[in-house]
C-alpha cells in the first residue's frame, strides 16, 4: 500500500469507515477528499462503536495523521462536537488537520436547504439536510466570497464574509420562501465559538499531501457516499454535490491520477440506498425488511430506514470501471447468513435488449428489469470465521461471483463490524 483510494461502489453506506480504519493501521496519512457531515462512518474497536461524520476514519490510530482536504465541506459546529465527543472517549485528535481551502457549511446553507426540500415536498432529493448542496453551490458560484476554513481564524474577516453572503441569502429566504431573514449577528454568534475551537486544526492541506507523497509516505484517501451518488457519474439529480468516485481524490486533494497505486472499491454483499432515486434491485417486501433488520440499515446521519435490495452485478461492474478499481472489499457478508438462496442481479433487460453496464441516462435506468441468478446460501453464521478457507463453499462462491461480475478480484472480506472480523486475502 503506497497510495490507496477507498471508494464506495454503490450508493454509500458500504462500510468504507471500517475498511479505512483497517488500512490506517499501516498508513501515515488518511485523507477525506470530499463530502461533509452528510457522511456517517462507523468504526467498531473492541466492541466500542465510534460514529464519525467529518473526521477521517483513521483518527483512532494516533500515529496516523488525518486530513480533511480542500474538497470537503466543513460544518464547524459538527466538527467541534465530533472532536469533543472523541476527546471525551480518550481519542486525542492531536493528529487531525483541516485544509485551509475546505469550504465551510454555514447556518444559512442548512436553512436554505431545509426550505428548498420542504418546498419540493415529495419531489425532493431526500438530502441529509446538512447544508452540503448549498455549500458546494456557493463554492462553484465563487462570488460573493464564501467562507473557507482558514477564514475561521479571523473574526473580522468572518463577519465581513457573512455580511456579503447574507445580502444574497436573505433575498432567497425572504422573497422566495417568505421567511424572516437571518441577521449577521445571529449567524456570527452561532459560528464564532465553534470557529475558535476548530480553527487551530487548519493547515496547508496541499502541502501536507504533496510533502507526504514526496517522502513516499503511505496514504489512504477516504471517499464518502458512493459511486452512484457522484455528481457527474451518479444517478443525477438524485446524487450528492461532490465527487465520491476515485477521481474525486485527485480533485479534492490536489494530486495527479498517476500518484494512485491502488483503488479498493467497497461493495456491500447486497444493496442499499437512502433518499430518492432509482434502485433497480430494491425489494420493498419481506426480503428487503430482512436485509434492513439483519444489516441494521438505518442511516448513521439521519436515522432514516435505508431502502434495501439484492446485490447488483451491473452496478458492481460499472462502478469498477468508473473508479478504475484494482480490488474489491466485500462487506457485511454475514448479513446474508440465514438465506437458503440469494438472488444476484447479473444483467439488465430494457426493451428486449440486455445491458451489462448501467445506462448513464437515469430515466433509462428506471426502465430496466434486473435479470437474476439464484446462488445457494450457506445458512450458518460467518461472524467468527477469520480465514478464507473457513468460509463455507457457498459463501466463497458468492464472493467469487461478485469478483467475476465486477471483473476485479476481491482483496478483503468483512463478516462483522469488528476490526477482527476481517479477512485480508493474499
Ligand atoms: P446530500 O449529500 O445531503 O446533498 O444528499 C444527496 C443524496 O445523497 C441523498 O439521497 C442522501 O440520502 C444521499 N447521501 C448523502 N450522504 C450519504 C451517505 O453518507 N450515505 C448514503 N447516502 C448519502
Amino acid at each position: 500500500m503506497a497510495c490507496t483510494v477507498v471508494v464506495g461502489g454503490q450508493w454509500g453506506d458500504e462500510g468504507k469507515g471500517k475498511i479505512t480504519d483497517i488500512l490506517a493501521e499501516q498508513a501515515d496519512l488518511v485523507v477525506r477528499y470530499q463530502g461533509g457531515s452528510n457522511a456517517g462512518h462507523t468504526v467498531v474497536v473492541g466492541g466500542e462503536e465510534f460514529k464519525l461524520h467529518l473526521i477521517p476514519s483513521g483518527i483512532l490510530h494516533p500515529d496516523c495523521t488525518c486530513l480533511m482536504a480542500g474538497g470537503t465541506v466543513i460544518d464547524p459546529l459538527v466538527l467541534r462536537d465530533e472532536i469533543e465527543g472523541l476527546k471525551a472517549r480518550g481519542v486525542s485528535c492531536d493528529n487531525l488537520r483541516v485544509s485551509y481551502t475546505a469550504h465551510v457549511v454555514m447556518p444559512y446553507h442548512k436553512r436554505i436547504e431545509e426550505l428548498a426540500e420542504q418546498a419540493r415536498g415529495r419531489g425532493g432529493i431526500g438530502t441529509t439536510l446538512r447544508g452540503i448542496g448549498p455549500a458546494y453551490t456557493d463554492k462553484a458560484a465563487r462570488m460573493p466570497r464564501p467562507v473557507r476554513f482558514r477564514d475561521l481564524t479571523d473574526a473580522h474577516r468572518l463577519r465581513e464574509l457573512i455580511t456579503g453572503q447574507l445580502e444574497h441569502k436573505n433575498i432567497i429566504i425572504e422573497h422566495q420562501y417568505g421567511q424572516p431573514p437571518l441577521t449577521v449577528d445571529e449567524v456570527f454568534q452561532q459560528v464564532w465559538p465553534a470557529a475558535q475551537e476548530v480553527s487551530s486544526y487548519a493547515t496547508d492541506g496541499h502541502r501536507l499531501v504533496q510533502d507526504s507523497l514526496r517522502a513516499r509516505k503511505r496514504i489512504v484517501f477516504e471517499g464518502a457516499q458512493g459511486t452512484f451518488l457522484d455528481l457527474d457519474c451518479g444517478t443525477y439529480p438524485f446524487v450528492t454535490s461532490s465527487h465520491p468516485v476515485a477521481g474525486g481524490a485527485c480533485l479534492g486533494t490536489g494530486i495527479g491520477p498517476t500518484a494512485i497505486d491502488e483503488v479498493i472499491m467497497v461493495t456491500k454483499a447486497y444493496t442499499t440506498r437512502v433518499g430518492a432515486g432509482v434502485l433497480p434491485t430494491e425489494d420493498e417486501g419481506d426480503a428487503g425488511q430482512l436485509l434492513r433488520d439483519h444489516g441494521h440499515e438505518y442511516g448513521t446521519t439521519t436515522g432514516r430506514p435505508r431502502r434495501c435490495g439484492w446485490l447488483d452485478g451491473v452496478v458492481a461492474r460499472t462502478a469498477a470501471m468508473l473508479n478504475g478499481a484494482t480490488s474489491i472489499a466485500v462487506t457485511k457478508l454475514d448479513v446474508l447468513d440465514s438465506l437458503a438462496t440469494i438472488p444476484v442481479c447479473v444483467g439488465y433487460e430494457i426493451d428486449g435488449v440486455m445491458l451489462d453496464i448501467v445506462p448513464s441516462w437515469p430515466e433509462d435506468l428506471e426502465k430496466v428489469k434486473p435479470v437474476y441468478e439464484e446462488l445457494a446460501g450457506w445458512q450458518q453464521p460467518l461472524g467468527d470465521m477469520r480465514k478464507w478457507d473457513q468460509l463455507p463453499s457457498q459463501a466463497q462462491a458468492y464472493v467469487e461471483r461478485i469478483a467475476e461480475l465486477a471483473g476485479v478480484p476481491v482483496s478483503i472480506v468483512s463478516v462483522g463490524q469488528g476490526r477482527e472480523q476481517t479477512m485480508l486475502l493474499g
